[in-house]
């Protein structure tokens, strides 16, 4: 894509789930996140008034104009602006490869939206800022407009490549928001929060496929808490599960034992099925565990019974994911 001087633009990443999913709902719960080859980038140039151009609806629309498309990506922009103390116009236009023509595969479009904004608003505005800052900026306008969940999206999202996320302490974050403006929110240290790159050594390839079926995360969340007062030994077992899971596995993999690597994503996998077995929360389709029992170890990638499955195998050199989007 050719850059004309006077734009600046932000990238921010599509992500899929290795491990972690549902436990990483809980303070100082961990996950791992890959990135995928695909991505939003945000551009922005200085223009008479502010307007948003997106790849996927093709239209362009004002800051105020009335387009619920558009509604979330007016809000965060009014919300950058109180936190930039900017006035200056702009034409922002967004390139997302997130989608299919009228498909979604669940690589995290939402959380990545914003965090190719935010960047390329902050590269606009010439202030220097490092991933945190834009996670929190991302995670703080989330939290005060309703958007729920762990915001692994997001941690996944800022970077190239496999991220260790640690969830930060939700009722700590809260009282931060109810008491200091946002720059005191975004420039305090967020208790828990992890954010950082884990580099792959065992010889693993990841076959990720699309399911062809669309899931709605939110409708699996609500399930995970409409349940969680009534087994709660169990959630707890699950949740303690998981995050050795996740520490052992990202030791695995810095470390490159490969064999142990394959063993870990077999006992998520087991985790999960015990966590559907109480919560009822559907996690794998027929088709995906056709799919998964093809492989050495496989998985769901998030919230399950759709989006995206993931096949491990050895390989015969370095780690490799290779994400094949026709439909299983
Ligand atoms: O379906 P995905 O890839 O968006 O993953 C959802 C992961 C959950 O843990 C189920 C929800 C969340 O917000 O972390
Ligand atoms: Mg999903």
């Amino acid at each position: 894509m050719a850059e004309k001087n006077n734009f600046v633009h932000g990238i921010a990443y599509g992500k899929l789930y290795l491990a972690g999913e549902y436990a990483i709902l809980e303070d100082y719960s961990k996950a791992l996140i890959t990135s995928v080859d695909k991505k939003i980038i945000a551009f922005v140039e200085p223009a008479n008034e502010i307007t948003i151009f997106d790849t996927l609806n093709k239209i362009s629309v004002g800051l105020y104009e009335k387009n619920d498309n558009f509604k979330l990506i007016q809000e965060f922009l009014i919300f950058l602006q109180q936190y930039t103390q900017s006035k200056k116009t702009f034409a922002l236009t967004i390139y997302n490869e997130l989608h299919g023509e009228d498909k979604k595969y669940g690589l995290g479009s939402s959380g990545a939206v914003l965090v190719a904004i935010a960047k390329a608003m902050l590269n606009f505005e010439k202030i220097k800022f490092d991933d945190i800052t834009i996670f929190k900026l991302v995670t703080l306008f989330n939290l005060t407009h309703n958007i729920s969940g762990s915001m692994g999206d997001v941690a996944a999202s800022l970077t190239k490549g496999i991220t260790y996320y640690q969830k930060f302490n939700s009722s700590f974050v809260k009282e931060l928001i109810k008491n200091n403006s946002i720059t005191e929110i975004i420039n305090a240290d967020w208790d828990g929060l992890i954010i950082k790159n884990i580099v792959p050594k065992a010889s693993v390839n990841i076959f990720a496929r699309w399911t062809g079926e669309c899931v709605d995360t939110k409708e699996h969340v609500k399930l995970w808490k409409e349940n969680k007062d009534n087994f709660k030994e169990e959630y707890s077992k699950f949740v303690s599960k998981s995050n050795s899971l996740v520490a052992d596995l990202a030791v695995n993999l810095s470390d490159g034992n490969t064999s142990q690597t394959l063993e870990n994503f077999r006992q998520l996998r087991d985790n999960l099925h015990y966590l559907e077995s109480f919560s009822n929360i559907p996690m794998e389709t027929i088709a995906m565990k056709k799919y998964i029992d093809t492989y050495p170890a496989g998985k769901q990638s998030g919230s399950g019974s759709g989006d995206i499955v993931l096949g491990f195998d050895k390989s015969d050199a370095q780690f490799n994911l290779i994400l094949n989007l026709e439909k299983l």
